[in-house]
């Protein structure tokens, strides 16, 4: 049986983990991040791609491109969280179930975070547990695999 095949997508300002605002988003770098997520993945059979891009249209495309070809999509859409709907409206178009994470809890900051467009279109969302919170989604989309 293939293993499966997920996608991680990461929006403006996360290629900057590391550097920007380390008391919020942890000392680890996006590199960091993706190596460790795709270890996860290779040592449980499973394909694990990543993408980050500043540009909303970039991860809209990305995102359409996904349509057929993943099992996950965990997604940290990061400011475009709050205002874009085109990214949503690409999730919903992509048909792959997905997974908004963030690196902080959104609820404890500025009221401008705490609206999302993704929230009611994904399977489910995890925020707060820093650069682990994208572990804790890749754990859940690896324990959705049919058993064998
Ligand atoms: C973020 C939260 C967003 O509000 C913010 O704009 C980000 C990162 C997070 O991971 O905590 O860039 O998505």
């Amino acid at each position: 049986m293939p293993g499966l095949r997920i996608l991680v997508v990461h929006g403006p300002n996360l290629n900057m983990l590391g550097q920007r605002e380390p008391e919020i988003y942890g000392k680890e770098t996006l590199a960091e991040i993706d190596a460790r997520l795709g270890a996860t993945a290779t040592s449980r059979g499973a394909a694990l791609e990543t993408f980050q891009s500043n540009s909303e249209g970039e991860l809209v495309t990305r995102i359409q491109g996904a349509r057929g070809c993943y099992d996950w999509l965990i997604l940290n859409p990061a400011a475009y969280t709050h205002t874009s709907v085109a990214i949503r409206d690409a999730v919903v178009f992509s048909e792959v179930p997905a997974i908004e994470v963030h690196l902080s809890n959104v609820h404890k900051r500025e009221p401008f975070r705490h609206g999302s467009h993704l929230a009611d279109v994904v399977v489910g969302r995890i925020m707060g547990f820093g650069p682990k919170s994208y572990d804790l989604a890749l754990a859940f989309a690896l324990d959705s695999a049919p058993a064998a």
